[in-house]
């Protein structure tokens, strides 16, 4: 008994009962609230409708079919129920041996029937069961939708909150332009190259054209090809077969987990010639096979592709294929330095300032003077937006004044002899003046871009001749840019 009530509290709301006959309502009512439920009696249809239509919520409907002659019948109540978007279960109650009637009443969304018979107590209890069952589900169901609503107006407001569609933020011509080949390209299934120089947002906007493609709902899956050995990036891609030979277990690789979604290749101009053949052949044919494995198996996968390496002096040098450029540029969205739209900087760094604040409790730093932002656009962002992103954070945190100066500003002393140190071929002066960190960087540039010289800009060879390995190469290769130094290399 004590079992029942606590079902039946849990289902809360009265059960109307619509039956022309008295003794009929009098006995549901009786049976009902035994089980512990309230229960609202109606003697005709149209009185059933206008409960329903009123204020209080009922759990169940238990609706007598047949109301006589000229009055409005059950299924005509079931109907309309139906037809005002209300889905609350409801109980038919059909004479003896009426199964016709009964089928058609659960066609028109009765949850389910009973017959009015000298069972009818019997099995009501029964019926009753299910019928709790069911409204539990019903809650349940209008709980998590409600649930849903709310979740959805909160992401929608931190949406709004961040202020922009894909946490790209920028009013320059250039930014906007990339924005709209981004809208643009978004929906057509073919690679995209995204280029720029380090920390000008590739990854960033890579992201932008998954979330606005039709594969939004897939996988977004990163691989950066030049943290990848070569020997092992054929199976981190592709999977691996289980060898029993070698020991090696079954693995699946990135085109696998990026199934329906977006695989970004990031620093694609990495790859070695064999390993540039097999990405070709994926994107051309859409298949490829795991290592160790004999079946070729289809991708349903878009590339996006982004490099910060000088493609065209690789593609004239042999070791980037020019097939391979021209499948992964249906579409080439070039993202400009810092230094090429330093009328986006204010806006940038209040970005970055208040995500940080909402990161770290406790900052007090929320704003930068015009000094200050005059200072940042002097600068020459060698490392763009995700330098500004650091240097801004550090002076949030260092400053417990409100407004961030000039002095709180982490930045090389004379941003412009900078410049100059990083692009000129000789570094005399640096060499033997100025803070010794800046001189070793000048010399190891120097040494760097007279190897590749020597080697007539062959990488490979540039790194045996200083004693490096490729990889060590490159990453001074990207530091100081040398891509810019090459005869006829673009600016
Ligand atoms: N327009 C932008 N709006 C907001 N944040 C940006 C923007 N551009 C870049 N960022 C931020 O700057 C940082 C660097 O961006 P991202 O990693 O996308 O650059 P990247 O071009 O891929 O760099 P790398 O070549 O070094 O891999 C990230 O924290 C990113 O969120
Ligand atoms: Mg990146």
């Amino acid at each position: 008994m004590s079992e029942r009530l606590v079902a039946a509290r849990a289902i809360g709301d009265p059960i109307l009962v619509v039956d022309d006959q008295a003794a009929v309502r009098d006995l549901l009512t009786t049976i009902l609230s035994d089980r512990g439920h309230r229960v609202v009696q109606a003697p005709s249809g149209e009185e059933a409708l206008e409960h329903l239509r009123g204020q209080r919520p009922f759990s169940v409907v238990i609706l007598d079919l047949d109301f006589g002659a000229g009055r409005m019948s059950g299924m005509d109540v079931l109907r309309r129920i139906r037809a005002d978007g209300n889905d609350m279960p409801v109980i038919v109650l059909t004479g003896q041996g009426s199964v016709g009637s009964a089928v058609e009443a659960i066609k028109c969304g009765a949850s389910d029937y009973l017959e009015k018979d000298a069972y009818l107590e019997d099995t009501i209890e029964l019926s009753m069961d299910k019928i709790e069952r069911l409204v539990r589900a019903i809650e349940e169901n209008r709980r998590l939708a409600e649930e849903y609503k709310r979740l959805k107006r909160q992401t929608q407001y931190l949406e709004e909150q961040v202020g922009r569609r894909y946490d790209i933020v920028g009013s320059s011509e250039a930014i906007r332009a990339a924005l709209a080949r981004v809208e643009r390209v978004a929906k057509v299934p073919r690679p995209v190259l995204i280029r720029g120089e380090r920390g000008t947002g590739k990854e960033l906007f890579a992201a932008a054209i998954h979330r606005a493609s039709p594969r939004s709902e897939g996988p977004f899956v990163t691989v950066n090809c030049a943290a990848i050995p070569e020997g092992l990036l054929e199976c981190e891609l592709f999977g691996q077969e289980e060898d029993a030979f070698n020991n090696a277990p079954f693995k699946l690789g990135r085109f696998d987990l990026a199934e329906r979604g977006t695989l970004f290749l990031d620093e694609i101009g990495n790859m070695g010639p064999e390993f540039q053949q097999k990405i070709l052949r994926v994107i051309e044919y859409r298949t490829f096979e795991r290592v160790q494995g004999n079946q070729t198996l289809t991708a349903d996968v878009r590339i996006v592709a982004a490099t910060n390496t000088d493609l065209e002096a690789a593609m004239a040098a042999g070791t980037f294929r020019a097939d391979l450029h021209d499948r992964l540029a249906f579409e080439t969205i070039t993202l400009p330095p810092l230094r090429e739209r330093i009328d986006d900087i204010p806006e940038l760094a209040d970005h970055f300032i208040q995500r940080f604040r909402a990161e770290v409790a406790g900052l007090v730093a929320h704003r930068l003077s015009p000094a200050a932002l005059a200072r940042l656009a002097d600068h020459n962002w060698p490392g763009n937006v995700r330098e500004l992103k650091n240097v801004v954070e550090r002076a949030a945190y260092r400053c417990d004044r409100e407004t961030i100066g000039p002095e709180d500003l982490d930045l090389i002393p004379s941003p412009r002899l900078a410049t100059e140190a990083a692009t000129a071929t000789t570094h005399a002066p640096l060499l033997t003046e100025g803070p010794l960190p800046d001189r070793i960087a000048a010399f190891e540039r120097q040494a760097a871009l007279e190897a590749l010289e020597r080697c007539g800009w062959n990488q490979r060879k540039a790194a045996s001749r200083l004693g490096l390995n490729y990889d060590q190469f490159r990453h001074l290769y990207r530091k100081y840019d040398l891509g810019r130094e090459r005869p006829g290399a673009q600016e």
